[in-house]
């Protein structure tokens, strides 16, 4: 049968540990869309051109030959034949790509592309800001993650051995630009089940998850 599950939420909210080790545990497929939004800011990064220049931003992402696996324990990511799995995660793409993924014409292409990508799946858990509101409307479980922003700074610079106060200060502005942008921003689906992942461990959401795919 089929079976998608949206996953959305701000940064450091668990969403990726979660979303992985659910498809894990359902035998799923795995989508990480905020993976394509930094391959694409990558390669406009690399191209030279004005980030704040939409028309030649949207002209680079329909360039690019992006490709990403959907294994959720070890899905590559490349962009023009490179593999950019290390290079999307580091702080040059970090600081532009709320600025890419703010271009319509970026976020059509992707959006697209992230449907074709569900179609061909069975059973897929995706994750990212507007999973259930844009991308999968008619997912059969959608989920909003949040967690305190101390907690979620917290998290991230565990994870990416970083500054507490400069991840708060990161993600704090992130977060303003994925939520008040035109395009999709970020948003809780009127029809998703929040779950507040503060006091949570990754165990405990991931059960919360299945239990409410079984019922
Ligand atoms: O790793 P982190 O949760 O911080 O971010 P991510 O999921 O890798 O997404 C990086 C950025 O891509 C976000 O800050 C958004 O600007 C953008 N994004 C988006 O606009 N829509 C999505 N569906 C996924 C990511």
């Amino acid at each position: 049968g089929r079976c998608v599950v949206a996953v959305d939420g701000p940064s450091g909210s668990g969403k990726s540990t979660v979303s992985r080790r659910l498809a894990v545990s359902l035998g799923a497929r795995y989508l990480d869309t905020g993976a394509m939004y930094r391959a694409i800011t990558w390669a406009v990064l690399r191209s030279g051109v004005d980030l704040t220049d939409a028309e030649s931003v949207g002209k680079v992402a329909a360039e690019v030959d992006l490709r990403i696996g959907t294994d959720p324990q070890g899905y590559a990511v490349t962009a023009d034949g490179v593999t950019v799995d290390a290079e999307i995660r580091g702080p040059e793409v970090t600081g532009a790509v709320s600025a890419v993924a703010a271009v319509p014409s970026v976020r059509a292409l992707l959006v697209a592309r992230q449907r074709e990508l569900i179609a061909k799946a069975g059973w897929i858990v995706v994750e990212g800001r507007d999973i259930g509101s844009v991308v999968a409307p008619d997912a059969d479980l959608k989920v909003y993650l949040t967690a305190s922003e101390a907690a979620r700074a917290q998290r991230r610079s565990a994870e990416d051995a970083t500054d507490v106060a400069a991840t708060a200060a990161d993600l704090a502005r992130r977060d303003r630009l994925d939520s008040t942008r035109k395009a999709d921003p970020l948003q809780q689906a009127a029809d998703a089940v929040v779950l507040d992942t503060t006091e949570l461990g990754i165990d405990q959401v991931v059960d919360r998850l299945r239990a409410l795919l079984t019922e």
